[in-house]
């Protein structure tokens, strides 16, 4: 992402920088559960280590935060359209289907939901949009929508703020202003949005409830939600994991989900989006269970398939986008930051592919790192597709890979300042609300940097490939 160099440091300099950095993580809870300690993704509050971080912001010119900034609204927007297309769904996905189970598994929830003619009048998106600064055509374009359970939206925040106070103190020095750190509320916006979704759902004792994996390090990202939840809202958040949701959870005649005793107003998912997540047909009830009931679910099995990896390419092909938007104007900018996306029904590209492996992406249709193929994986896992014949190249989508320019960066992990060149994704977080034909949310909602070293093909923070940044506009 970065196309203007940030400053360099003299290592002892840097050291010192990321020692008070990290004790400012410390102090302001920019934590996470360290893995060395095998209590710290059960027990709250014990064996915490500082979130991985960058120490100086990213630079990114800031036309292109203006257009990634742009686009938020317009892709929730789009979420929300296709979402209520049952058919184009099903249909796009058939084929992923016959040869990926879990995508399967949630198609077959959806097929439930529009055979009972499942209406859903009030729908909460929390979105982010992935992109990367493509140097060879300087252009921005798109990696991934995340429909379901965009992380770091707390965390992110508060590295905005890290930033802002390391460039304050040492601002002069570095050449740096702080004001060019650009605010990022992210976590209050999404907390915003979810206490305006609890209030249209209109019952006050009904309380939020985030789906949370079994063990998670990531867990006081979530934490700070429930946070501003409470503090800001005086809404109560619980926290259930699918398996609880079965053993706990019923829908009462009037469709009111109870959980443990409590009415549901929002579901929030940060967990479900992975088949890891669902090691028993207990999860896939409490899944079922939950859709089936009046409780807002963010997101909906629909948005949830919106956002899955094979979508994302249909809408990439020619006159789609135009089935779902209105304005020219929206569809040149929407399209405009798509990468080249194809399916594997493609013969000429998968050739291509074969060939130069290096300028492309393979990609199952999984969320959470560390599933795509790339380089000679890619060409021998084509090959040994194609020589297997049947519908096993349906589970994959092909996408170009975008190369962005490295620059110098200082990465801290577990207290120690790691120097080398690195490449950083935008993540532009959204939030979108409807009732019926009202719609009360559709902004952008803060952001998160994040960057790797740049020797790194995949790119997730808690799967240990990234550090969370934030980011310096520069006027190129
Ligand atoms: N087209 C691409 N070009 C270069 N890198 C990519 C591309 N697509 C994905 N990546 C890298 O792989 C990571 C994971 O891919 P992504 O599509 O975001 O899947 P996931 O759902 O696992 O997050 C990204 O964060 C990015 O670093
Ligand atoms: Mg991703």
């Amino acid at each position: 992402m970065s196309a203007a160099v940030p400053p360099a440091m003299d290592p002892a300099a840097a050291g010192e920088m990321a020692r008070e950095a990290a004790a400012w993580c410390a102090l302001h809870g920019l934590v996470v559960g360290d893995r060395a300690d095998q209590r710290s993704a059960t027990v709250p509050g014990v064996g915490l280590v500082h979130a991985p971080f960058s120490l100086l912001p990213a630079h990114l010119p800031e036309p292109f935060w203006r257009q990634a900034c742009e686009l938020a609204p317009i892709f929730n927007e789009l979420v929300d359209r296709v979402s209520m297309d049952g058919n184009f769904l099903q249909d796009a996905l058939s084929k992923t289907r016959q040869v990926d189970d879990f995508t399967s598994r949630l198609l077959e929830i959806h097929r439930k939901m529009v055979e009972i003619n499942k209406e859903e009048n009030i729908r909460l998106g929390l979105h982010r949009s992935d992109y990367m600064l493509d140097s060879e055509t300087s252009s921005l374009l798109q990696i991934e929508l995340n429909t379901i359970s965009a992380s770091f939206p707390g965390l992110g925040s508060l590295v905005s703020d890290l930033h802002r106070t390391l460039i304050k103190q040492h601002g002069t020095l570095l050449g740096l202003e702080h004001k060019r750190v650009p605010a990022n509320a992210a976590n209050t916006q999404f907390a915003e949005a979810l206490a305006q979704t609890w209030a249209e759902f209109n019952i006050d004792s009904a309380v939020i409830m985030m789906i949370v994996q079994p063990e998670e390090r990531n867990m006081y990202d979530q934490y700070w939600l429930s946070k501003h939840l409470q503090d800001s809202h005086g809404i109560t958040t619980i926290r259930k994991t699918l398996s609880q949701v079965e053993a706990e959870g019923q829908i009462l005649p009037d469709g009111t989900l109870l959980v443990g005793g409590h009415k549901v107003a929002v579901v929030y998912y940060r967990a479900g989006y992975t088949p890891n997540d669902y090691p028993s047909e207990a999860e896939w009830s409490a899944r079922l269970m939950m859709e089936q009931s009046s409780a807002v679910k963010c997101p909906s099995i629909s948005y949830h398939l919106v956002g899955t990896k094979k979508i994302q390419q249909e809408l990439a092909k020619p006159n789609v986008l135009e089935r779902f938007l209105e304005s020219k104007e929206e569809i040149d900018k929407v399209r405009k930051c798509f990468a080249g996306l194809w399916s594997l029904d493609d013969e000429e590209i998968i050739k291509t592919a074969v060939e130069k492996p290096e300028l492309f992406v393979l990609k199952p249709q999984r969320e959470g790192g560390g599933n795509n193929i790339y380089g000679l994986d890619l060409r021998e896992t084509l090959v040994r597709l194609q020589k297997e014949g049947g519908d096993a190249l349906a589970a994959y989508i092909l996408m170009q890979r975008i190369f962005p320019k490295a620059s110098l960066a200082y990465l801290v992990r577990g207290g120690v300042c790691h120097e080398g060149l690195a490449i950083s994704e935008l993540g532009i977080y959204g939030a979108y609300l409807r009732n019926k034909d009202k719609v009360v949310i559709n902004e952008q909602s803060g952001y998160l940097m994040r960057t790797k070293v740049s020797s790194s093909d995949e790119g997730g923070v808690a799967a240990g490939f990234a550090v969370l940044d934030s980011l310096y506009l520069t006027g190129k």
